[in-house]
C-alpha cells in the first residue's frame, strides 16, 4: 500500500470560484484513479461529482485530466502517476464547460460529431440493396484502420490545442469519424464531406499528435486527419490556401533544400494574401529573418530522394464499387473503380500547416 496525496478540482454552479480539495488515501499502486475518486465520494465527501459507468474502458464516460493528461480514470493506475509527480492532481476535461467538479458539458464535443454527418449518405447512382445487408470485402473494411475502436471518450478533444484556439475546428474525434465514412465505399458523400472540412478544419490541425497520445483506444485521429488532407488534395485539388500550401511546400523545398518562404507565401496566398501578410514579413525581416530565395544546399539530391520516397503513400482513394451499385462480398469481388464526379471549383480561403 502507498500513501496517495490526491488533489481534486472542485466547482459548484453558483460559486464564482473553483478550488482544489486535498485528500490523503492509501491504496495499491495498481489501483485505478477512478477507484480512488469513488472512495473519496463514498467515504469522505459525498458531494463530489464524477461521471463513470462501465469501469472497464468501454463506455468512455470517465475521462478526466490526470496530472495534466486527458485519460480514462478507470484504466489509469495510480502508481505511475505518483512516480511522475509525487501527487495526483485531477481536473475536468478541457475544451468543455465544467458543470460541477469533474463533470463537463459535452455538448461542444457532440455538436462537432453530429456536424460531420456520422451516417452513410445515400448515393443515388449506387443505391444500397433493400432488405439485405451490404457486405464489404475485408480489404474495404481494412481502410477504416483503427477508427471503429473509438468509444467517444473525448480525451483527444480535451487534449487538442486547436480545439481550444479555433471554434471552426471540428476536433480529432469528429474528423477521424469523417475519415471512416470518407473511405466507406457505400457512402455517396465523399466530395461534399471533403469540401466541408477542406476549407477550415483540416488545415487548422497543428499536427502535434497530442490526440494520438491521449487516445486510450489507439484510434490515432491525428493520422487520419493527415489521410483526409491527402484525400482532399487528390479529390479537390489546390482550391484553397491550406491545400496549396501543402502541395507547394514539397516542390518548394525540393528546389534548393531550404524553404523559399517568399515563393511559398505567393503560391499559397496569391498577391492579395501576400499584401495582407506584409506587416508580418516586415517584422520578420526586422528580426533578422531573410526572405531571399535560398541557394541550393550540399546534399540536395538526398533531400529530393527523401521526398520521392515520401510521395508514394498508400492509395487512400482505393474505393471500389460494383457496376450494379451492389456491394459484393468477399466471394464475389467483381468491382469497378470508383471515381469521384467532377464538380466546379469554388473559391475558398484559409491557411495552415501541410
Ligand atoms: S494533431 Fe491536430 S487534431 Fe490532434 S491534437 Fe494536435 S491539433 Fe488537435
Ligand atoms: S478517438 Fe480515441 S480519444 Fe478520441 S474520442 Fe475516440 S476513443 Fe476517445
Ligand atoms: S467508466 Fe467506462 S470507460 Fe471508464
Amino acid at each position: 500500500m502507498v500513501r496517495i496525496p490526491l488533489e481534486v478540482f472542485r466547482y459548484a454552479p453558483g460559486n464564482a470560484s473553483s478550488r482544489y480539495d486535498r485528500f490523503e488515501l492509501e491504496a495499491e499502486e495498481h489501483t485505478p484513479i477512478l477507484t480512488l475518486l469513488l472512495k473519496v465520494r463514498d467515504e469522505i465527501d459525498p458531494s463530489l461529482a464524477v461521471r463513470y459507468s462501465c469501469r472497464q474502458a468501454i463506455c468512455g464516460s470517465c475521462a478526466v485530466r490526470i496530472n495534466g493528461k486527458s485519460r480514462l480514470a478507470c484504466r489509469t493506475p495510480v502508481g505511475p502517476e505518483l512516480a511522475r509527480r509525487s501527487k495526483v492532481v485531477i481536473d475536468p476535461m478541457a475544451n468543455q464547460p465544467v458543470l460541477r467538479d469533474l463533470v463537463v458539458d459535452q455538448k461542444p464535443f457532440w455538436d462537432r460529431y453530429h456536424a460531420i454527418r456520422p451516417h452513410l449518405i445515400p448515393d443515388p447512382a449506387h443505391p444500397l440493396p433493400e432488405g439485405r445487408e451490404s457486405p464489404m470485402t475485408p480489404e474495404q473494411v481494412s481502410q477504416f484502420k483503427e477508427t471503429p475502436r473509438c468509444i467517444a471518450c473525448a480525451s483527444c478533444y480535451s487534449a487538442c490545442p486547436a480545439v481550444g484556439s479555433d471554434e471552426a475546428f471540428l476536433g480529432p474525434m469528429a474528423l477521424a469519424k469523417l475519415y471512416r465514412f470518407a473511405v466507406d465505399p457505400r457512402d455517396g458523400g465523399l466530395r461534399s464531406r471533403l469540401e466541408q472540412v477542406q476549407n477550415q478544419s483540416l488545415w487548422l490541425c497543428l499536427r502535434c499528435n497530442l490526440c494520438v497520445e491521449a487516445c486510450p483506444k489507439d484510434v490515432r485521429p491525428g493520422e487520419r486527419i493527415v489521410d483526409l488532407k491527402r484525400m482532399a488534395n487528390q479529390t479537390l485539388g489546390e482550391r484553397e490556401a491550406g491545400s496549396r500550401h501543402a502541395i507547394r511546400f514539397s516542390s518548394n523545398l525540393q528546389a534548393s533544400g531550404l524553404l523559399n518562404e517568399r515563393r511559398l507565401a505567393m503560391d499559397s496566398l496569391g498577391m492579395g494574401g501576400v499584401i495582407r501578410q506584409l506587416p508580418k514579413a516586415i517584422t520578420m525581416m526586422r528580426h533578422g529573418r531573410s526572405l531571399r530565395a535560398p541557394s541550393p544546399i550540399a546534399g540536395l539530391s538526398e533531400v529530393q530522394a527523401i521526398y520521392r520516397a515520401l510521395d508514394r503513400p498508400e492509395d487512400l482513394m482505393h474505393r471500389e464499387r460494383p457496376p450494379s451499385g451492389e456491394i459484393k462480398g468477399p466471394r464475389a469481388p467483381t468491382l469497378a473503380p470508383h471515381a469521384p464526379k467532377a464538380e466546379p471549383e469554388a473559391a475558398a480561403a484559409g491557411g495552415g500547416k501541410p
